[in-house]
């Protein structure tokens, strides 16, 4: 089954990160039509899906996936609905949880509910690995048990439940995909590795929370579109799909990496106070989705070089967004863990 043969596919949080990435993959791949829905919330940019405005089969629709009526217009005539749209920032949920429970729980209801009503053959729930919580040894398996241990992760692994439910009682054909941390262009700069080069590029320090050994598995946004695109078309409807890269690194690691790239020192990686109840380490075993025919193709290495020199020629891209509500979300969440102790305010 390939994509090309999807009338018309929904994409929500289209504007967002891994969603615009793979709207403009589901174009490249021959889609014939894409529906984006986005709520364009300070995480959604019209920006990111500029280069596909105007092109023949792509149309966007602002709204809110909790908003029953903007779904059902949005879903209809859709056979596919892949749904990215998420709050997603771990600090942020630390800050306010309130809007991960209503779009990550109430707005993945709500698009279940619509697609059983459309008859949509199938629906892919982007999830994440963090739902399994802190993996200290080894690798989580798609059966192992939901350990939550944040605001975010709790209301994802909520959804994830919701979407298999939905399969189990209505036969909504869902796959529920686990994604590891991901990388590449479009990143949001509140995120760790867009955050520590552009702070750089501004000539800021890194922040780093504690120790700076936690470890997280660093996925290309390109490998983890293309995995998408694999359970959408050939996933089993019931099943969860493990996606993860094999590139464990701690924070510290890659913050070097990135001074190194940049020609900077490591004086301007600064240790600040931690985020509470931290997940040292990620780690999922992605063997089930390796046996359906994916395999990570962008080295780390060469992936977060590519990422770097991007940032560094789209300033244009990420100034605006460092600006505004993001300033005061930085005060708030690094004047806290003293970063700005230096008078950088
Ligand atoms: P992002 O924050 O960059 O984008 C989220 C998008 O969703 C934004 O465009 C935002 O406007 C939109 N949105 C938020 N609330 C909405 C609502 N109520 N209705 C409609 N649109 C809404 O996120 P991302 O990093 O691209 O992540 C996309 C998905 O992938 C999320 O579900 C996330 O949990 C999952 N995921 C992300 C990562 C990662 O490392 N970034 C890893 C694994 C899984
Ligand atoms: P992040 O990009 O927020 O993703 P997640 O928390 O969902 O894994 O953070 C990645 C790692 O980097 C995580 O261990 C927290 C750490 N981190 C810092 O040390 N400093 C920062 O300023 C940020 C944003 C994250």
């Amino acid at each position: 089954m390939e994509i090309a043969r999807f009338r018309r596919i929904l994409v929500t949080g289209g504007a967002g990160f891994i969603g615009s990435n793979f709207a403009r993959y589901l174009l490249e791949q021959g889609a014939p039509e894409i529906v984006v829905l986005d709520k364009l919330t300070y995480a959604g940019n019209l920006a990111n899906l500029a280069d596909l405005a105007g092109r023949p089969g792509f149309r966007f629709i602002q709204g809110d996936i909790a908003d029953p009526a903007a779904v059902a217009a949005a879903m209809e005539n859709c056979d596919a609905v892949v749904n990215f749209a998420a709050e997603t920032h771990v600090d942020r949920s630390l800050l306010e949880p309130a809007a991960f429970i209503q779009t990550n729980v109430q707005g993945t209801y709500v698009l279940l509910e619509t697609a059983v009503r459309c008859g949509v053959e199938r629906f892919v729930q982007v999830s994440t690995d963090e739902v399994y919580g802190e993996v200290l040894t080894g690798r989580s398996r798609e059966s192992d048990p939901l350990r939550p241990r944040n605001p975010y992760s709790a209301s994802k692994a909520s959804g994830d439940l919701f979407a298999l439910a939905y399969y189990a009682s209505y036969g909504l054909p869902v796959m529920v995909t686990r994604g590891a941390n991901t990388y590449g262009p479009y990143q949001h700069p509140e995120k760790f590795i867009p955050l520590s080069v552009t702070n750089l590029l501004e000539g800021r320090p890194i922040p780093i929370y504690g120790d700076g050994r936690q470890e997280r598995d660093w996925l290309h946004v390109r490998d983890h579109c293309r995995a998408i695109a694999l359970v959408l078309t050939r996933g089993e409807p019931g099943q969860v799909y493990n996606v993860g890269a094999g590139n464990h690194r701690p924070n510290l690691e890659v913050a070097r990496t990135i001074v190194r790239l940049l020609g900077l020192s490591d004086d301007l990686i600064q240790h600040v106070a931690d985020r509470p109840g931290h997940d040292r380490r990620y780690a999922v075993d992605a063997s089930k989705i390796e046996a359906l025919g994916w395999t990570p193709e962008i080295p780390f290495d060469e992936g977060l070089a590519e990422t770097v020199r991007w940032y560094e020629a789209h300033r244009e891209w990420w100034t605006p967004l460092k600006s505004g509500e993001f300033a005061d979300y930085y005060r708030r969440n690094y004047g806290a863990r003293g970063v700005l102790g230096r008078g950088e305010q």
